[in-house]
């Protein structure tokens, strides 16, 4: 978040504008130059002696005569600023300034102007300021980053952390280069790239300013230690691929990873998973001969940031090579184009601040890459030219291909460019002499294709590469921030009064979105989304029940792609449900490439690695197929999607739906659905889950209507389905009586609901002794001593009354929420938990108390609360967070041809806006305190 505002003078705090277009006018007029308000508007922000060049605009005149006019300007503009007071200041400024201080924000004026101290002391505001930095204070002039650095120094805040207000576009890219946030005032066409543009400061608060920030992630110092967790959420991905944040020179224990859908390869115990792919950032800087590297020399002047906004990556630094006085600026900047899903760009600009320097720059497609130590890839082909590298890699069990190919350009004439083949990191190296103040850049295109995509991946990702790199850096980046801009149109969420709530619903959508494909229908989200090893890439039933309800509404396209991939998968459920005996088609808890069951059925021991644990959620956490059903159903119910529905949703909703009419057991007076595992994974082998046996029941009554509304809507293909999955009267029979007699403990005189049989019979934890805990309460009590006590990883019966919520009453609500919550391990059980937690507080009117649920879900990744952010992004956690600000906090429900909101904002939101496509058309909820 922002620690101090940066305030440029000129324009912004008062309008001196008018005296130097006044000043220089009169010498012009002197002079007999033409000069006029337009021409001025270019002299905006610069530098006196620029100025003056812009004004003579070509005429010659002698040095001595130059500073002679420069003098005489500065003295008329004296004349003037003579008279300025306090009134001078412009309208806002000086209520803004009051309300930093009162924020305890740092505040500052930074100014090209030498005159600056003068102009701030006859305006008066001195006492407001911790700073001030004029054009004396350093060497490169806007829009060199100096002046803003320098100030960010003279403040002890780091650049990440000042917010720059800025009326032209050199401060502003000034700013920009300095790492910083930035508020332009004036016209877009001005001030266009800043980071929120408004016209001017009257009526502007403290709260508009840090807003602007609330669209970036940043690393505001180098902290070696939190590298893993930084690596995370710092992800960046197009839905093709995730590529972890790892730096591209790389660190000592990173964790570098980039996940292309599809790309399975086998492994021992959990099955299978997503191969981590060549690295596509692999770079090496050497600057006469010191190779470059976070922990060698010095670094000075750190910034990196994610951008939400456009899914770029950048890092900016000061190094001084080990030995050496020589200062080099160092930016880099990459994004996987989410206009283009086979291309990657990423560019890296070097600059020679303090006098020549040799800078050689290689860059390579590193193909010796690992899961956890394991390497996946054998080596087919590679190639390197100064023209263009190449690596052809085949998943060493799965033999699958992947290709990535790489092209280089640079701003310089004068590059010796050599190809450079390493085994298996082949690559180029682009070697130039910088003279002092020089800068050179260079862009690596990287483009990849796999054999699920095309028959010869590498000639597809040269030719792509081709295709790109004529385009140029300029044109790949807006394209890519148009399409983003296309996203964020459709899915941001607007939250005012609540800058890291907003910062934490941005950066969970932007994840899911990318690792959601655009086109590829036999992939879905995995639980660590395509940003970390952990759980292998595996699909779970948070992609349904947490992640879909997202894109369903709001990016219904991609929601129905991931909903295909089940049925693409439905082939392994069906050999699941055969495998344990059972008719119909049930889906695997974990799943992958076939849909068949890939849960880990041991994992070792953290605690004695010499043992392992059976782990056996892949064998009885069956509410899964029910789960999927669910969201078919929802996505139908959004979209109106009668097509999908016909043809993909009642066939899978029926063939699971006969599973069940299978696995479900009869009792003396109704039915069971014996050992299982519910949402709480601390219990297992229970018998009737009130969740599983409560959206068992659903989906048996949901099988059953939606039968006769395809009978009604298609008869041809009722007739055909009901044939090819053997359901006949007596099958429908069978489904009704379950669904009535699914034994389901909901007492409704006092509206409980037992988790599962015998539940209230066990004990309870003395929650007193655990106060202090760092760890789950499974793993103080283990495995078999959860089992025995009331306590929940996550929300279970909670879970149940959300997506069921129009069947249960307010007492049942009210006496579950009571119960449950407090015997919950909120802080280190499931983090699928807290956003559900939050909806649910809502439901019951309780918006503070939802609120601090809310963040805690929020800072699952942010702020890595768990401890385990490094393994991944959690995105049913960011999924709920969606959820819980739609359907809790704004209270959203849809009726058959509309929708209604109940807002129940806490006290601080003073806005919450969202749009949702319902059925075809676009709605806009833009709830705002009175
Ligand atoms: C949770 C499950 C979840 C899985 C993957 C587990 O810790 O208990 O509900 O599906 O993680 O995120
Ligand atoms: C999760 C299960 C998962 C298992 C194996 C556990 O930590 O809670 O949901 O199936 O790991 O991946």
């Amino acid at each position: 978040m922002i620690e101090a505002v940066i305030f440029d003078l000129d324009g912004v705090i008062t309008e001196t504008a008018e005296y130097h277009f006044q000043a220089w006018k009169r010498l012009a007029s002197e002079e007999g130059i033409p000069f006029s308000r337009a021409d001025n508007e270019k002299l905006r922000g610069v530098s006196r002696q620029e100025s003056l060049r812009l004004l003579l605009a070509g005429r010659e005149i002698s040095e001595e005569l130059a500073d002679d006019w420069m003098a005489r300007k500065n003295r008329y503009y004296q004349e003037m600023i003579a008279e300025l007071t306090p009134d001078d200041l412009l309208p806002g400024v000086a209520t803004l300034l009051a309300e930093l201080r009162a924020m305890d924000l740092k505040v500052a004026i930074a100014s090209a102007s030498r005159n600056a101290p003068d102009v701030i002391s006859r305006l008066g505001i001195e006492s407001q300021l911790d700073g001030c930095a004029d054009g004396s204070s350093i060497e490169r002039q806007k829009p060199a980053p100096d002046l803003f650095l320098y100030t960010a120094r003279l403040l002890k805040v780091p650049p990440a952390r000042c917010l720059v207000i800025e009326d032209a576009a050199a401060g502003i890219q000034a700013a920009q280069a300095a790492g910083m946030v930035t508020l332009g005032i004036g016209p877009a066409e001005r001030v266009g790239e800043a980071d929120k543009v408004m016209p001017n400061l009257e009526g502007v608060t403290a709260a508009d300013l840090t807003r602007a920030a609330t669209w970036r992630v940043i690393e505001a110092a180098f902290e070696p230690a939190r590298q893993n967790h930084l690596e995370t959420i710092l992800t960046h991905g197009n839905g093709y691929l995730g590529t972890r944040g790892t730096f591209e020179e790389r660190f000592e224990n990173d964790c570098q990873g980039t996940f292309v859908h599809g790309i399975w390869a086998d492994v021992e115990i959990g099955f299978t998973e997503l191969a981590n792919a060549p690295d596509w950032t692999a770079l090496e800087v050497w600057i006469n001969d010191h190779r470059f590297s976070m922990d060698r020399g010095t670094v000075e002047d750190y910034a990196r940031y994610l951008d939400l906004r456009s899914g770029v990556l950048r890092r900016r630094l000061r190094w001084i090579p080990a030995g050496e006085g020589q200062r080099f600026e160092l930016k880099f900047e990459r994004f996987a184009s989410l206009a283009n899903s086979h291309l990657m760009v990423l560019r890296i600009q070097v600059q020679a601040l303090d006098g020549p320097a040799t800078v050689e720059i290689r860059a390579t497609l590193n193909g010796h890459v690992d899961n956890w130590g394991y390497p996946h890839w054998d080596l087919i082909s590679q190639g390197s030219s100064h023209q263009m590298a190449s690596l052809e890699v085949a998943t060493r069990s799965t033999l699958k291909t992947l290709a990535m190919s790489a092209k280089l350009t640079t701003n310089r004439e004068d590059v010796n460019i050599e190809g450079w083949d390493d085994p298996g990191n082949p690559g180029m190296c682009l070697r130039t002499e910088l003279e002092e103040g020089g800068s050179f850049t260079v862009d690596k295109f990287v483009s990849v294709f796999t054999s699920r995509d095309v028959c010869d991946p590498l000639s597809a990702s040269q030719s792509k590469l081709l295709e790109s790199t004529k385009l140029g850096y300029e044109v790949l980046f807006d394209e890519n921030k148009a399409a983003w801009r296309e996203f964020w149109r459709r899915s941001d969420v607007i939250l005012e009064g609540d800058d890291e709530a907003q910062l934490a619903i941005r950066h969970a959508l932007f994840q899911l979105r990318i690792a959601a494909s655009s086109d590829d229908e036999r992939v879905s989200i995995g639980a660590k989304t395509l940003s970390g090893f952990g759980y292998r890439g595996h699909v779970f039933w948070d992609n349904e029940i947490f992640v879909l309800p997202f894109f369903t509404y709001t990016q219904p396209s991609l929601a129905r792609n991931m909903l295909m991939y089940r049925w693409h998968t439905l082939q392994g459920a069906r050999r699941k449900a055969a495998k344990s005996g059972f008719a119909g088609a049930q889906y695997a808890w974990e799943s992958a490439e076939t849909g068949d069951e890939v849960t880990p059925r041991w994992v070792t021991d953290s605690r004695d690695p010499s043992k392992k644990i059976r782990i056996w959620t892949g064998d009885i956490q069956i509410h899964i197929t029910a789960d999927i059903a669910y969201a078919i159903w929802q996505y139908w119910h959004v979209t109106g999607d009668d097509e999908f529905m016909r043809n993909i949703g009642v066939p899978v909703i029926l063939e699971t739906a006969i599973f069940w009419g299978n696995r479900v057991e009869p009792l003396n007076d109704g039915y069971a659905l014996n050992q299982v595992i519910g949402p709480d994974e601390y219990h297992h082998h229970v018998d009737n889950n009130a969740f599983t046996n409560g959206m068992v029941r659903w989906h048996l009554e949901k099988a059953i209507e939606l039968r006769e509304w395809l009978h009604l809507n298609a008869p041809a293909d009722a007739v055909a389905l009901d044939r090819s999955l053997g359901i006949t009267a007596e099958t429908l029979t069978l489904w009704q009586d379950m669904a009535a007699r699914l034994k389901f403990n909901h007492d409704p005189s006092t509206g409980m609901i037992e988790q599962f049989d015998g539940f209230f019979q066990l004990p309870d934890v003395e929650w007193d002794r655990y106060k202090d805990r760092t760890t789950s309460m499974q793993s103080l009590l283990r495995i078999g001593g959860a089992n025995q006590y009331q306590v929940l990883k996550q929300a279970d019966v909670i879970m149940l009354l959300c997506l069921l919520r129009d069947q249960f009453d307010h007492k049942t609500w009210q006496a579950n929420w009571d119960y449950y919550t407090p015997r919950t391990d909120h802080s280190y059980g499931s983090s699928l938990s807290p956003a559900i937690h939050a909806w649910a507080a809502c439901e019951l009117e309780c918006p503070d108390l939802a609120y601090e649920h809310f963040m805690h879900a929020a800072r699952a990744d942010l702020q890595d609360i768990r401890g385990n952010a490094g393994d991944g992004i959690h995105a049913a956690s960011a999924g709920g967070l969606w959820q819980a600000l739609v359907f809790g906090f704004a209270g959203l429900q849809l009726t058959s041809d509309d929708h209604t909101v109940t807002p129940r904002l806490p006290s601080h939101w003073n806005r919450l806006s969202f749009s949702f496509c319902h059925r075809g058309e676009w709605k806009v909820i833009d709830l705002r305190r009175e």
